[in-house]
């Protein structure tokens, strides 16, 4: 299928700022991809310039939430070249989280093609240096203007990119993280794997006293017996227990991160058992306190592999690794950063080539 392209006058372009300023989410490019869904179908596939939506007040998104969206990322390579990561996978968790919040599919080929041809078109915003990459937000809302409770019948899809520095503004350093023991972000048979506002939004409050604290980042337990642990902020988290690699089981509840899982592999490449099981937060702070547990680091697609140095638990603040990064952090992060920005071969196939 041809993708209609609308170029955005010059004049109306945005200036571009240098790799070394960039930060996380505030810098948006000249365009972006959109579709309308009606009538039981997606209609009129477009690139047009980035713009603002006019928005009906009674638009069913703005009561109800039915909203998903996805996080991916594109890197510029030593030769110029520019690769998004595991795109299907994304595309692949987009249509499980419309199948859970009764939002429509999207064919998956049309999905990467969207924002194949949309990067090539913005292809000047993909940055160089290291620590930068273009983070691509695909998105979609219910876009219906009624008020009563039913799922929408018609959608926005739209794709927007954004060249980002450093997800922490201190890069790859360790972060610190509070456990919160009062709220949690998810429920078994709730919406916790999908990938919707709602499950952000939840983590919101706890964030906030986090940071009041000097905590950056939260780190959930589960909702029945609020020992286990969950998720990070909003990202997966994992542990390194007597030299092995331990992460939370995808319960429904945790998000089914494609960075998780390809840590997972990358680790198991690298000769790492991997477990993915309960973890029960006091277990894990005692072995953090005697030293078998020697690292713990997050892993998503916005902040890829960030070492935890701390953790607040129940009034009490418990150092991992003295504060310094791991070594089997570190050699997953260079392992994955090296394949998605073409310094390391990638064995896995992982790299999608855009331009
Ligand atoms: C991502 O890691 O891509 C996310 O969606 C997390 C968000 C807080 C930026």
């Amino acid at each position: 299928m041809d993708i209609p392209i609308l170029l955005c006058k010059e004049e109306e372009r945005k200036q571009k700022h240098e790799d070394s300023s960039l930060t996380f989410g505030k810098d948006f490019t000249d365009h972006m991809f959109f579709m309308h869904f009606k009538e039981g179908k997606w209609q009129d596939p477009r690139i047009i310039p980035y713009q603002s939506f006019e928005m009906d007040p009674a638009c069913s998104v703005l009561h109800y939430s039915q909203e998903i969206f996805e996080g991916m990322k594109a890197f510029r390579h030593p030769d110029g070249s520019i690769h998004m990561f595991r795109p299907y996978e994304n595309a692949e968790r987009m249509n499980i989280s419309a199948e859970r919040m009764c939002m429509p599919n999207i064919n998956k080929d049309l999905f990467v093609k969207a924002i194949t041809e949309l990067i090539r078109v913005d292809n000047e915003w993909v940055p160089n240096s290291p620590g930068t990459s273009l983070y691509i937000r695909p998105t979609m809302i219910a876009s219906e203007t009624f008020i009563g409770l039913r799922p929408s019948e018609e959608f926005y899809f739209y794709v927007i990119l954004a060249p980002v520095g450093p997800f922490f503004k201190d890069g790859f350093q360790p972060t610190k993280a509070y456990v919160a023991v009062e709220n949690v972000r998810a429920a078994p048979g709730g919406t916790g794997e999908a990938k919707t506002g709602g499950n952000y939004a939840a983590t919101l409050y706890e964030t906030k006293k986090a940071r009041e604290l000097g905590y950056p980042m939260v780190i959930w337990l589960d909702s029945l017996e609020r020992k286990y642990v969950e998720e990070g902020s909003a990202m997966n988290i994992m542990f390194v227990i007597d030299g092995e690699i331990y992460t939370p089981k995808l319960d429904g509840t945790i998000l089914r991160g494609i960075t998780r899982e390809s840590v997972i592999e990358i680790a198991n490449k690298m000769g790492y058992s991997t477990h993915e099981e309960n973890l029960d937060i006091n277990v894990l702070v005692e072995q953090i306190t005697n030293g078998t547990c020697s690292e713990a680091f997050f892993v998503g697609t916005a902040a890829s592999i960030t070492p935890i140095g701390k953790i607040f638990f129940n009034n009490q603040e418990y150092v991992i690794n003295d504060n310094e990064v791991g070594d089997i952090t570190q050699r997953l992060y260079d392992e994955l950063v090296g394949i998605q920005t073409g310094k390391v071969q990638d064995e896995f196939n992982w790299n999608y080539k855009v331009a």
